[in-house]
């Protein structure tokens, strides 16, 4: 095979981020790493447009180690996948079972254990009345943001982004969960739990070769087993330790207390930094085009006013502002990567293709979105394009649906949408947002962990607006 006939997989953009890494490149080109394009396909090289170049109609498949892909890059191909239920496991992931993630939601093979936690997840966390009863907290830590915001300005001139919404985002989660505040900050009781969940998304994110080189495995030659065994010990205590306070938690559901660590970890673990990412992507497009900024405040301010805290009931009214949410989850997808991958349980067909049991199907979602035949001026950021066409976000059309679709959608789309939305309209209704050094534009390099995070961190200066 030519170096041509992978080089695809180095681009800078989507899921081929994942190999690129030289290094683990070479490794993975010396250890037979082999490229079928499925019948009706074209190949070209150039490696930035590799998505494109397949004119996004593509099913391709490849095979790292012992590992079969098939990756779809266009929407009917993807809504086949995604809602089969042939497609209704997770491939197995080292990392996702050394952090105790097979007995958590997001990891758990299909079957009776995984449907059980779904119900009690939805009764006490994302049910449309659980979603509306948690918007006070949502508010609450909105306004803290902003007041820390402001201490960080009078302190340092500038902001950078993703330390504040990550500690807000925590927060709201562990109120959520277990109705517990925790400071962060120098010698906060919240600053243990960040490295927790900093550490775990880091080695979920990685790709460890272990999961397809089976004889690589003892070997731990990135070290992920023994930092995920260092890593669990901590949340056994940490997480265990709540539990301990919320007894009552554990109900009739039949859950072990290793059980319910697994679940509550997940929870706090998904639910922070999803959200967390996505604003600062958000924040670096207010700062990129300031005229789709102020559109924005303009319309709080008709809606709301400049002095009236904003409320979940407010956001059906700030239609702009809406999307564009949707318009930074089209440009950036956080996902979907190999983490959210599917696995074929049984042998299946996509199309007229045959799919033999356990391959791991991925969805390109940033082809997907990316795709000239699907999107006007695809790499242009223009929000109004969602009010000339509304398109559901919530996984039935999927020419755009961040939070994947079928048996295994995101149970917390809901939520994460209320909070990112509720967030954005409080920190724009109270700050002007520039970059910190002024004329320079904003650096959009995508770094690819568990979700697609900006490389490089944002830097901002929020000018108070009241
Ligand atoms: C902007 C916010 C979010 C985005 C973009 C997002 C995205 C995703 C995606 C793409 C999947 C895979 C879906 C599939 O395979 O079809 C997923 C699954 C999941 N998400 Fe989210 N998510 C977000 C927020 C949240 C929140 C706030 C929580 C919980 C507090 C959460 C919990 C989960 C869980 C537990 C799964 C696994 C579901 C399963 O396998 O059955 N997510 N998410």
């Amino acid at each position: 095979m030519s170096s041509q006939n992978v080089i695809f997989l180095n681009s800078p953009n989507g899921f081929s981020s994942l190999f690129s890494n030289f290094e683990l490149f070479l490794l993975c080109f010396a250890s037979g790493f082999h490229l079928v394009v499925l019948p009706g396909l074209s190949q070209r090289p150039k490696q930035a447009q590799f998505a494109q170049s397949f004119k996004a109609s593509s099913l391709m498949a490849f095979s790292v180690g012992l590992t079969r892909f098939v990756i779809s890059s266009q929407p009917d191909s993807a809504k086949e996948i995604l809602n089969s239920s042939a497609f209704a496991d997770r491939p197995i992931k080292e990392s996702a079972y050394g952090l105790l993630f097979d007995r958590a939601m997001g990891f758990a093979p299909y079957g009776e254990y995984w449907r059980n936690l779904r119900r009690i997840s939805v009764t006490h966390l994302f049910g449309p009345k659980r979603v509306a009863h948690f918007g006070e907290f949502r508010k609450e830590i909105g306004s803290e943001m902003v007041c820390e915001i402001k201490n960080l300005m009078f302190k340092n001139g500038a902001v950078e982004v993703r330390k504040v919404v990550h500690f807000g985002s925590l927060n709201n989660v562990m109120k959520t969960v277990f109705g517990k505040k925790y400071k962060f900050g120098k010698n906060g009781d919240g600053v243990e739990l960040e490295s927790l969940v900093t550490e775990g998304y880091e080695l979920l994110g990685i790709f460890n070769w272990s999961d397809h080189f089976p004889v690589l495995g003892w070997l731990d030659l990135q070290g992920v087993r023994k930092r995920c065994k260092d890593l669990v010990a901590k949340v056994n205590v940490f997480v265990g330790k709540i539990i301990q306070e919320h007894i009552g938690l554990k109900g009739d559901h039949k859950l072990t207390d290793s059980d319910m660590i697994a679940i509550l970890w997940e929870m706090i673990f998904r639910g922070t930094d999803t959200v967390a990412i996505l604003l600062e992507w958000i924040l670096a497009r207010m700062v990129l085009h300031p005229e789709i900024q102020a559109k924005a405040q303009s319309e709080i301010d008709r809606v709301v006013g400049k002095n009236r805290t904003i409320s979940d009931s407010d956001l059906q009214n700030l239609p702009y502002l809406n999307v564009i949410v949707k318009e930074t989850l089209r440009v950036h997808p956080p996902g979907p990567i190999l983490s959210w991958a599917r696995l074929a349980i049984h042998d299946t067909h996509v199309g007229e293709h045959f799919i033999p049991a356990g391959t791991t199907a991925i969805v390109n979602m940033w082809a997907i979105t990316h795709s000239d035949e699907i999107w006007s001026e695809p790499e242009v950021f223009r929000p109004e394009r969602f009010l000339e066409e509304d398109v559901a976000i919530m996984g039935t059309d999927l020419r755009l649906s961040p939070f994947g679709a079928g048996r295994r959608v995101c149970p917390g789309k809901a939520m994460g949408l209320a909070t990112v939305q509720l967030w954005l309209a409080q920190l724009l209704q109270s700050f002007n947002w520039y970059n910190a050094v002024e004329g320079r534009g904003v650096d959009l390099s995508e770094c690819l962990k568990l979700s697609m995070e900006m490389e490089k961190p944002l830097v901002c200066k929020a000018v108070a607006r009241v």
